[in-house]
């Protein structure tokens, strides 16, 4: 029925599921856990990091009813659900705990594929599907260099907070756009420059601290502590933003490059390149892309939002053309 080669199942033509590549070797953990090999030094480096402390964690006694009151209260993750529609194939690259995946499959006939390179963290987010019994959510453990994915598979392609801690970002983003079918949406979240400057400080004083004091210094003055969260997510956090080894920063520009040079359009940012109040409904259309000065204000003013205060990321959306 199959056949081994260093320890990975092949299976038959039949069985390998529609996403991933003809002769991908992978093995399964169960029906929709499929686990490819971990090859390259920083996905296995990085894998590493995230076991002890997968991101973003749950909350004790999170229940899917919990995680769908989280969705409706971000605007633009409700709108976007909403917008996605049914029958759709739905990618989330870097999942994680996969909080994001499960909420879109949940209550649709839409299939989506949580993929990362983290077993423990997709793990957490496979045991909360099978336990609420939602059976549209796949999962996927690897490297987004490994490139195992068909071309032209998704409409939705999701990745937030995950290119930056690879070592070729614009790479990584060359390889999941072509995994978007034409007409399709990516959403990409990346630190941003200016918006991260408090984070890169609170880093500069962790650092020379020493993580016992660093932790108590964090506890004053990093904000997303300051919330009701477990102990486990709290250790994901600090894990995440203060001890990443891999971590890059980006600007809005470059992104927007990085949409052009792989047959992507800006639909629009969050926050506004060109300086408007977000309009959270119809989260897909298209937005005006402002001039490099607005975009320059916008992301200057990151550093004095909430955007700042957590990590500052900042989200881009593009349609293949
Ligand atoms: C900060 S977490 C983001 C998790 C989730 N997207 C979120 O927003 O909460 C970054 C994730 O990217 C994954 N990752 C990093 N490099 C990767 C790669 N080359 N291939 C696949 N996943 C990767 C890590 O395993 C980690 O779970």
């Amino acid at each position: 029925m199959f056949s081994t080669q260093n320890n990975l199942i092949v299976m038959k033509k039949e069985k390998i599921p529609y996403f991933l590549k003809k002769n991908k070797k992978f093995k399964k953990y169960s029906d929709n856990f499929y686990l490819t090999e971990l090859l390259g030094k920083d996905s296995k480096l990085i894998s590493k990091f995230y076991k002890s402390a997968p991101f973003p964690n749950y909350q004790e006694l999170e229940t899917l009813s919990d995680l769908n009151l989280k969705l409706k209260e971000n605007l633009v993750l409700k709108n976007l659900k909403d917008s996605i529609g049914f029958k759709k194939k739905i990618l989330e690259v870097g999942s994680g705990t996969s909080q994001l995946s499960i909420m879109l499959a949940y209550q649709t006939n839409n299939q989506v594929v949580a993929m990362d390179a983290t077993f423990e963290s997709l793990k957490l987010g496979y045991s909360f599907a099978e336990k609420n019994n939602l059976n549209n959510c796949d999962f996927l453990r690897a490297d987004i260099f490994d490139d195992p994915i068909n071309e032209s598979v998704f409409d939705i392609i999701w990745c937030n907070g995950v290119l930056h801690h690879t070592k070729d970002p614009e790479k990584a983003f060359e390889i999941i756009s072509n995994w978007l079918k034409p007409g399709g949406i990516i959403i990409i979240g990346l630190y941003n420059k200016f918006g991260r400057v408090r984070t890169n400080i609170r880093q500069i004083i962790y650092k020379l601290m020493g993580p016992t004091l660093g932790k108590t210094f964090l506890n004053f003055f990093d904000p997303y502590l300051r919330k009701e969260i477990s102990q486990e997510k709290i250790n994901a956090w600090i894990n995440d933003q203060y001890s990443n080894p891999i971590e890059s920063s980006h600007t809005f520009d470059e992104l927007m490059t990085w949409f052009k040079n792989n047959n992507i359009s800006f639909l629009r940012s969050i926050p506004s390149a060109d300086l408007s109040n977000i309009n959270y409904s119809n989260v897909l259309d298209k937005r005006p892309t402002g001039n490099y000065f607005t975009r320059l204000i916008a992301q200057v003013n990151m550093i004095f939002s909430s955007y700042g205060s957590e990590g500052g990321l900042f989200i881009m959306f593009g349609k293949k053309n």
